[in-house]
């Protein structure tokens, strides 16, 4: 494979850019493209960085919270979705459409998604999937091939010839495609087939992919326009052979697809244009690099971590910013904040009008389709590990299922006495802390019919077998925040369990640390395994609510 370029082909690299920044979204891209995860060893061999640069960008990258290091591998981190996220919101078309485009798909019962260019390419801002056997794998931030995709095939209806004559360039050094890794290479269709939809799409309006873009998936597009009639974005519909004909999908589809963009174009319209935003001013994030750089010293690379920052300055109220308003919003000069907007516009992370400068769609590619499909498990998993190897004893995250709690992530320690549960294991709630703590933040609603019909019997000596008792218990758990469980499971187990809240603050997941009751005193368990429990949901939340700002987080 040829190295991971830092900088774009054929453009000369502006002197001002900042060299540390092109090779860390250089990594970033690379550790994308592969999925997600590579050894450091593979890092250094497709960047072409050396191996001492690579050990400082991606240590930079891990005290940013962006990537993790485990021995030789590094893996992306949910909270690099921060990037992805500012893009997101302050393009403003998830937030907007999202929810349309959900009760389309609902109303279709077929895949729906919204895509926006990217070069020669198209990327996804937002997914509705119905769950199919044949279902889609395409994720929010993959990007696809114009020449392959009904979504494409509409832009390409807008290109002047210079994006043809790149589009040809494209085609002529990567016939197979593989600077698309969410696809697999497949040789050379023909490129005046392409030139001929584009024509026909412009006369229609809409394009049918029939596929082009793999074998048995169909998909229906149709444009949806913004104020200065540009189009804002392409609504899709995906089907598959097994219940369409590529004709079927329009006369089935089509008429409800056109009143849906209609409908869209009008809640853009309706929604006044963002004027130039007041960012926040915030010196914190300045000084969060700084108090890194002066702990790790030139292990950290300060300019990697500030330009960044840059990115994550622009979102909440989908306005174009300044250079003014970067540098207020981060806390940076206004010449570091100058040189990190020059260099992410040089990488086409930043469009530059005027003064305005705003994301562009491929702040996505830096993490965020493989991170997209993450689960509460796998978020969980490392905290976990964490968290037992500090406290030495086991951890583990579970959820609510009717009246019983079930294991979703584990992590054991290799003491002599460990408590052997498995991933997969349910326990009656009402006698375990995971399960308590779940119970205590149930609406009276949910709680009083979900006790009606578990029998609370005694699985040990300790265990409250009286609905009243066990209210009481629970509301204690509700006031203090976790909850203690001492011999009511199993004689000579001891738990202590506190809730993992989701972005709207239900909780939705408890994690706990089990031991023999011989191990530590309860006041013990309470002055030295509740900081660390509580610290460790905090980390949890964090990246759960980072993750799922714009996608969902299933459990496993
Ligand atoms: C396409 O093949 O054109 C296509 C695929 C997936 C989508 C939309 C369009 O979500």
């Amino acid at each position: 494979m040829a190295p991971t370029s830092t900088s774009q082909p054929g453009v000369e690299t502006p002197p001002e850019a900042v060299t540390p920044l092109m090779r860390g979204i250089a990594v970033l891209r690379r550790l994308t493209d592969a999925d997600g995860s590579l050894a450091l060893s593979d890092l250094e061999r497709d960047t072409g960085l050396a191996r001492s640069t690579v050990d400082r960008v991606t240590l930079t990258l891990a005290r940013t919270g962006y990537v993790r290091l485990d021995g030789k591998v590094v893996t992306l981190a949910p909270r690099l979705m921060e990037l992805g996220n500012a893009y997101l919101s302050s393009a403003r078309l998830p937030g907007l459409l999202g929810g349309r485009v959900d009760d389309l798909a609902e109303e279709l019962d077929e895949s729906v998604s919204l895509a926006v260019p990217d070069g020669g390419g198209v990327r996804f801002v937002h997914q509705a999937t119905r769950r199919r056997a044949m279902s889609l794998r395409f994720r929010i931030g993959d990007l696809l091939p114009a020449e392959r995709t009904a979504p494409g095939t509409l832009f390409a209806t807008r290109w002047g010839a210079e994006e043809w004559r790149t589009w040809r360039e494209r085609r002529a050094s990567d016939p197979d495609g593989e600077g698309f890794p969410s696809l697999p290479p497949r040789p050379r269709p023909a490129d005046d087939l392409f030139e001929e939809r584009v024509e026909a799409a412009r006369a229609d309006g809409w394009v049918v992919d029939d596929q082009l873009i793999e074998p048995g998936l169909l998909a229906l597009a149709v444009p949806v326009r913004d104020h200065a009639g540009g189009f804002a974005c392409v609504l899709s519909v995906v089907s598959h052979t097994s219940r369409h004909t590529g004709r079927g999908l329009r006369e089935d589809f089509l008429p409800r697809m056109l009143d849906a963009a209609s409908a869209m174009e009008r809640r853009l319209r309706d929604e006044p244009p963002a004027g130039p935003s007041p960012a926040p001013a915030s010196g914190a994030l300045a000084s969060w690099t700084a108090a890194s750089k002066r702990e790790l010293g030139r292990e950290f690379i300060e300019s990697l971590a500030r330009g960044l920052t840059v990115i994550t300055a622009f979102g909440e109220n989908g306005a174009a910013l300044t250079l003014s308003a970067v540098a207020r919003a981060t806390g940076l000069s206004r010449a570091s904040a100058r040189r990190a907007l020059i260099t992410l516009e040089h990488l086409g992370y930043v469009t530059a009008d005027g003064r305005d400068h705003r994301l562009t769609p491929r702040v996505l590619a830096l993490g965020y389709a493989p991170l997209s499909r993450t689960t509460l498990a796998r978020i969980a998993d490392p905290h976990l590990a964490a968290l037992a190897a500090r406290i030495q004893d086991s951890a583990s995250l579970a959820v609510l299922v009717d009246d019983s709690v079930q294991y979703v992530a584990r992590a054991a320690t290799h003491r002599i006495m460990n408590v052997d549960i498995t991933v997969g294991t349910r326990f009656p709630a009402y006698a375990t802390s995971l399960g308590r703590a779940l119970l205590a933040g149930l609406p009276a609603g949910e709680l009083g019919p979900l006790l009606d019909n578990a029998e609370l019997r005694p699985l040990a000596p300790h265990t409250l077998t009286h609905r009243t008792e066990l209210e009481a218990a629970l509301e204690r758990v509700s006031a203090e925040g976790y909850a203690l469980v001492d011999e009511e499971l199993e004689v000579g187990l001891r738990s202590i369990a506190v809730p993992v809240r989701d972005r709207e603050g239900a909780a939705v997941a408890s994690i706990n640390v089990a031991m023999h009751s011989s191990s530590r005193t309860i006041d013990e368990c309470l002055e030295q395994v509740l900081p660390e429990l509580r610290r460790t949901a905090g980390d949890i939340e964090s990246e759960l609510h980072t993750a799922a700002r714009f996608t969902e987080v299933p459990v496993m």
